[in-house]
């Protein structure tokens, strides 16, 4: 039996969202190991839009376990509203429960305001950060000054560690950014009050997990972001500030590696980025704006236009190296519908006029870097119901066919629609 990580091959927004919703059908834990709410993934049950945050993506379902690892960070008024609003729906199922882990770190004002202030002063290199505060959050995690879950709940501990951080935060603030300084009391109180609401939901999930394991119960890791937005591996300096690579699954959670028994890569059948950064295969034309118009390609969580551009492999077969892939869930096929040419990039020309399969590490090489494509033909026909992949026109199983060959692993899934049911299963991930 299998425990399954799914992790974005590209530079997120690949569809991971609708990906776990279904697989967490089969799944007994569904848990969050990285990033915070930064991430926007959409869930379409019943033609009933849910676009999650930090609720990991199988809290639709009933009778499971949701959990909010220890790698995530997390601010509890996100965690607190998103919650709510599931609540007033009506969709959160009376017997499933939602954990956090007590040491998560928590997003404080602070971070949201330095990670605003930084990318709209024009100091330095613009990110196109969320603005949702993640880096500073993790930065004071790596220092060392962060305040976890745990802290946040002990009232004199928090105190303390908010006395240790504000007078800081406030200079940073105030001196080099010319900003309002942050009242201290305002926040201590107001968290306190979010202390009391998320109580309920704390725990050692690392136990919870391990318990899980040993009963044989099954357990779906939900990434967030893309493995090119990893903080080692992603095109840095634009990417996030965790690791989204599979690796990080047991860490972000407290269990051992050899938890993660398979690995489904999420690949949207073209490419899409948020922020800045370089992207080989953007279409700045009207490609580009079409595949956008039709694919929806608009943040779920800032609402910003995504750059769109063809289906980059070499980006692809590096998430498949960097996260040890075993099968790819290939999603948005049918936004590709009607296109007369499709484009596949295989290998990028550097400036040197050299072919590489590989992305050059050093940025200014990447921006350089020219796509080298083979051009398919394209499909009209709607693909939109198909249930198996026989029922696909011959192009669109050349055009998947050869993505397969490309990626060097076998696709487990296509999603041909948003819907949960729109999709043609290949295999069980669980089935190992
Ligand atoms: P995530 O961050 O990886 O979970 O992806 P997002 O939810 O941010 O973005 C994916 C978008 O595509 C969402 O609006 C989904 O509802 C939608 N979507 C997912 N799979 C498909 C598909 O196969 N076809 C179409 N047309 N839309 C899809
Ligand atoms: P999901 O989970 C797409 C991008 C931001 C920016 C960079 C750093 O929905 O796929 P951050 O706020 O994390 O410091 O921003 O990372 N980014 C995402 N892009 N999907 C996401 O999440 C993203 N989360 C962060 O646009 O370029
Ligand atoms: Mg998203």
């Amino acid at each position: 039996m299998a425990n399954v990580a799914i992790i974005g091959t590209q530079w997120g927004d690949e569809g991971k969202g609708k990906v776990v919703d279904l697989y967490a059908q089969d799944a007994d834990v569904i848990a969050r190991f990285q990033g915070g709410n930064n991430a926007g993934h959409t869930l379409v049950v019943k033609g009933q839009q849910t676009i999650l945050h930090l609720v990991p993506s199988g809290i639709l379902h009933d009778w499971k376990i949701c959990i909010i690892g220890n790698g995530v960070v997390v601010d509890p008024k996100v965690l607190i509203e998103e919650i709510e609003k599931l609540k007033s729906r009506g969709v959160l199922p009376p017997n499933t429960r939602l954990f956090v882990s007590d040491i998560a770190h928590v997003i404080m004002p602070y971070h949201r305001r330095i990670d605003v202030a930084r990318e709209s002063h024009g100091m330095g290199k613009k990110i196109g950060t969320t603005g949702r505060g993640i880096g500073p959050a993790y930065e004071d995690k790596i220092a060392r000054v962060g305040i976890r879950i745990c802290d946040l709940l002990d009232e004199e501990v928090f105190r303390e560690k908010l006395n240790q951080n504000i007078d800081e935060k406030n200079f940073y603030l105030t001196r080099l950014f010319q900003e309002e300084p942050l009242d201290k009391e305002a926040i201590y109180r107001e968290y306190r009050t979010y202390a009391d609401r998320i109580r309920p939901y704390v725990a050692d999930t690392s136990i919870i997990m391990n318990d899980e394991i040993r009963k044989g119960k099954k357990i779906l890791f939900e990434g967030a972001q893309g493995s090119h937005l990893d903080i080692d591996h992603g095109t840095f300096p634009y990417v996030t500030s965790s690791n989204t690579v599979a690796g990080n699954a047991a860490c972000g959670t407290g269990v051992g590696p050899s938890a993660v028994t398979a690995v489904v890569g999420i690949c949207k059948a073209y490419t899409t980025r948020v922020g800045e950064g370089p992207f080989v295969t953007e279409l700045t034309c009207e490609i580009g704006d079409s595949i956008r118009e039709v694919g929806q390609e608009y943040g779920a969580t800032t609402g910003r236009k995504r750059r769109c551009g063809w289906l980059d492999m070499v980006l692809v077969r590096q998430s498949v190296r960097l996260s040890g892939i075993t099968g790819i869930a290939l999603t948005k096929l049918d936004v590709l519908t009607g296109l007369e040419k499709l484009k596949i990039c295989v290998g990028y020309k550097t400036p040197q006029g050299e072919f590489t399969e590989s992305l050059p590490s050093n940025p200014r090489l990447l921006a350089q870097c020219q796509p080298i494509y083979e051009e398919m033909d394209g499909w009209t026909e709607d693909i939109t119901k198909a249930t198996h992949i026989e029922e696909l026109p011959q192009n669109t199983r050349r055009y998947i066919e050869r993505l397969e060959v490309l990626a060097g692993v076998k696709l487990v899934l296509v999603s041909v629609g948003a819907g949960r049911e729109e999709t043609i299963i290949l295999k069980n991930p669980f089935d190992g």
